[in-house]
């Protein structure tokens, strides 16, 4: 696995230090949240993303929130609003919910707060473990010698480890795999141009960026052998909701009969939903889609449409990388009889 030349999470002297993801790719800043709600605002503007790392940090916060919060009730309202911070990523409730049995459990303990650090602490750990396991398991699916699309950032920068997609690509890399990855820039926010090509190139991995308009040309003239993405929330059906724009490329990777790879940890399996149809899909600001570096790209007072994911239904998946197994999904069958 490489070892990463930064890091998106760190509990520093009481504070949680992390990589300003809204800089990069121009300038790589730490900051320090002191508090649950500094917390809960660089959640929503995207200082920190991704849904394994929103739920690290959504951990820390809780931990912040029960040192800070003099009241019961004051606790119950910061606790909520850490929870829907943001809605797809299902990391995000899965830690608030393992914190808050902390809670409880130590409710008598002199030094609670301590042991809920010790619970942000671990979940923190796991993450960054959970991301090797992926990796080791799913490079075994990557081409010898070939070319990988991804999309979004699915890398070290979504998670507090190596990443899930991205896992896979450096681990394959380090068993001599000789991938070029192309990776689409990811319209609104370009999680793909200023996160994902930043991140490989510090890696060394060799990246192509392309805009995500290209990708069926691409598969078209045979440039692609398969496709791997990270994911949000997974439902007991194996539908998988990841970044706006995931669902045209499993749609494209389907017709040409290219592999469509999803990779996450078991924190992303949401027990509660059956299909696809029952996640909930967060609205972003009109403004992501009518600015683009800084420059209004779009006419005054027009109306927007901005859902940040999308849902790609389990026949379009071969398979889901966890930190546990591979899950072949309808597609494998198909393309094994093929
Ligand atoms: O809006 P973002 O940047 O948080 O969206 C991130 C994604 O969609 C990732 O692909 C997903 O969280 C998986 S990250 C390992």
């Amino acid at each position: 696995m490489p070892t990463l030349k930064f890091h998106t999470i760190k509990w520093l002297d009481g504070q949680l230090e992390i990589l300003d993801q809204t800089l990069l790719p121009a300038q790589e800043k730490y900051v320090r949240l002191s508090d649950a709600r500094e917390v809960i605002t660089a959640i929503k503007t995207l200082q920190l993303r991704g849904a394994p790392l929103i739920g690290v940090a959504a951990a820390y916060a809780v931990a912040m929130a029960a040192s800070t919060c003099r009241s019961r009730i004051e606790f119950a309202v910061t606790v909520n609003e850490i929870k829907s911070a943001r809605p797809t990523a299902v990391n995000l409730s899965w830690a608030v919910e393992r914190m808050l049995i902390s809670y409880h459990t130590f409710a008598e303990t002199p030094d609670r707060a301590e042991r809920l650090l010790e619970q942000a602490q671990r979940i923190h750990q796991e993450d960054a473990e959970m991301c090797e396991r992926i990796g080791v398991f799913g490079a075994e699916l990557m081409p010898e010698d070939g070319a990988v699309l991804t999309h979004c950032n699915a890398g070290a920068l979504a998670t507090a480890g190596c990443g899930t997609a991205l896992a896979v690509i450096y681990q394959a890399a380090r068993q001599g795999k000789k991938l070029s990855v192309f990776t689409d820039e990811t319209r609104p926010v370009l999680q793909g141009s200023r996160l994902t090509a930043w991140e490989l190139m510090r890696e060394g991995i060799d990246v192509t960026l392309i805009t995500d308009s290209m990708a069926g040309h691409l598969m078209s003239r045979r440039i692609i052998d398969c496709v791997i993405v990270g994911a949000d929330r997974i439902a007991i059906n194996y539908d998988v909701a990841n970044k706006i724009g995931t669902y045209s490329l499993a749609v494209l990777a389907k017709e040409h009969g290219i592999p469509f790879y999803v990779a996450a940890p078991t924190s992303t399996f949401d027990h509660q939903i059956a299909s696809g149809i029952d996640i909930e899909i967060e609205q972003r600001d009109p403004s992501e889609v009518t600015n683009c570096g800084g420059s209004t790209i779009a006419p005054e007072h027009v109306r927007v449409y901005n859902p940040a994911f999308d849902v790609t239904p389990n026949h379009l998946i071969t398979a889901i990388i966890t930190d546990r197994e591979i899950i072949r999904c309808k597609r494998w069958a198909e393309q094994t009889n093929s």
